[in-house]
């Protein structure tokens, strides 16, 4: 009788061991799976300016959008503050710390982590050239682990606007970096598009922030206005640009909305805000199952001209009524 009991209640410790040891295993694994559908977001932005964080701020949104937000969504997020070798070992970081995605915001950020991982999908935020950049082969079908969003500025109706408003200009001095593949071709449309408009254009290209002050100097000895492509090293420098125009009292045609603000005459440009929109989601897509080789780099290519009045009024500059009309300010 007694034995009976004892080996009753040995049973049913070992049916409560059991019980117990079951629960913990599932809740383990419960808690893996959560981990598991936590999206593992890495972004490296190369430098800070108002327009990539602008971009950044719409990535954040697109995800947000298209259902990660909270515990969704893990982000570890890096700024290589323009400078290459950061770039080079932030890559190598958001690698190894096993994201499941990453977003390169501006192409050299971009070029980084494309040569970091083949493997891991790379979304491009906001890159001009795509395949000037070397990092996709065809826009439209992607063949490696990189697609992404392009922001194809409208260079032909960027020199038209600079005809409408400043007829009397006639030698245009174009600054960028020389380090920067995306300001290369634009560069290159520019010249073209501009000749065809009976403009003469000569280039300034600079290795960093550090000569935009002595070339700005003899830019404007030796040019009616200023074209600035979207380059990231002159829009984090720009103040030092608008300084120098200012004085010499020389419109500066930037390519991007936040440098207008800043000082710029005119441009027409496409909207910063909606390119993060497009990357994030094109992310979250991605995550969801998406193929990146099903994924075509999606391109922004429609601008709206933009006008900053004031700087307009400082330069005696008359905008025509069907100008002022269509533009965005
Ligand atoms: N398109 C740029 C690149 O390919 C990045 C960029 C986006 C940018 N918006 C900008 C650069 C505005 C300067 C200003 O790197």
């Amino acid at each position: 009788m007694k034995n009976k009991r004892l080996l009753a209640s040995l049973l049913a410790l070992a049916a409560l061991i059991v019980i117990l040891l079951a629960y913990q295993a599932y809740d383990q694994s419960k808690q893996k799976n959560s981990n598991a559908n936590t999206f593992k977001l890495g972004v490296l932005q190369y430098v800070s300016h108002e327009a990539l964080d602008e971009i950044y701020r719409g990535v954040k949104d697109g995800l947000k959008k298209e259902g990660y937000s909270g515990k969704k969504v893990k982000i570890e997020f890096l700024n290589a503050e323009g400078d290459q070798s950061k770039v080079q070992t932030m890559s190598q970081t958001l690698v190894n710390h096993n994201n499941d995605l990453l977003i390169g915001i501006a192409t050299p950020s971009a070029q980084g982590l494309a040569s970091a991982t083949k493997s891991i999908p790379v979304v491009m935020g906001a890159v001009t050239d795509p395949v000037g950049a070397k990092l996709v082969k065809n826009l439209k079908k992607p063949d490696g682990n990189v697609t992404g969003v392009s922001d194809k500025t409208p260079i032909a109706a960027q020199a038209k606007l600079m005809k409408t408003l400043t007829p009397n200009v006639k030698t245009v001095g174009v600054l960028y970096s020389s380090s920067e593949d995306n300001s290369k071709s634009q560069v290159e449309e520019f010249k073209q598009k501009a000749k065809e408009k009976g403009l003469k254009v000569s280039e300034y290209a600079v290795p960093s922030t550090n000569e935009i002050s002595t070339t700005m100097n003899v830019l404007l000895e030796k040019s009616d206005a200023v074209w600035l492509p979207l380059d990231n090293t002159i829009a984090s420098a720009f103040p030092t640009v608008v300084s120098a125009a200012k004085k010499a009292k020389k419109p500066i045609y930037p390519s991007v909305d936040t440098m207008v603000d800043q000082g710029g005459l005119a441009s027409v440009v496409v909207n910063q805000y909606e390119l993060g929109l497009a990357t994030g989601k094109m992310a979250a897509k991605i995550h969801k199952g998406q193929k990146v080789t099903d994924t075509p780099v999606y391109i922004f290519d429609k601008g709206k001209p933009i006008i900053n009045k004031k700087v307009a009024k400082t330069l005696d500059i008359n905008i025509p009524a069907e100008v002022l009309k269509s533009s965005a300010k």
